[in-house]
């Protein structure tokens, strides 16, 4: 399962390693290339009390947005262990977070552990969405 994204594949891979997530043994790694070509790469984030857990494009996000950059040009999500035969597409809530900063076109790419499961367009994953477009930005 090669990914079409290596180099987003390797970040996402390797800050998966530090999730926090001993509440659902669940480990989860994006990474966001943003239109300037930099590589912004985080965990999910969970919490003794459980809603305040975050989930790992949150994370991707917020440093993005830290570190300066608005636009997601790609992402990569890696969820589930090699082999698991299931896709661990970005939540309801993180789609809309990919939103906010991503269009229509924008890519993302799903992967296992063991590597590429399969790509989608935002739009496929969030068809008429509602984004800064709405509210005239
Ligand atoms: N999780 C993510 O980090 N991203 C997703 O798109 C789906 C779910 C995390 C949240 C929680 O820490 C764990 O996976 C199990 O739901």
């Amino acid at each position: 399962m090669t990914s079409p994204v290596p180099d987003l594949f390797a970040a996402a891979l390797a800050v998966r390693a530090h999730s926090h997530s001993p509440y659902s043994g669940f480990k989860v790694g994006a990474a966001i290339r943003s239109d300037s070509g930099h590589i912004y790469a985080g965990c999910n984030v969970e919490n003794a009390a459980y809603p305040q857990g975050q989930c790992a494009e949150a994370t991707a996000i917020g440093l993005m947005v830290a570190s300066g950059d608005r636009r997601i040009a790609e992402i990569v999500v890696v969820g589930g262990e090699a082999g698991s035969g299931l896709m661990c597409t970005p939540c309801g809530g993180c789609r809309q977070r990919i939103r906010e900063f991503a269009g229509p076109d924008t890519p993302i790419h799903v992967h296992d552990a063991g590597g590429h499961r399969r790509s989608f367009t935002l739009g496929e994953l969030l068809p008429f969405s509602f984004g800064p477009d709405n509210l005239g930005f």
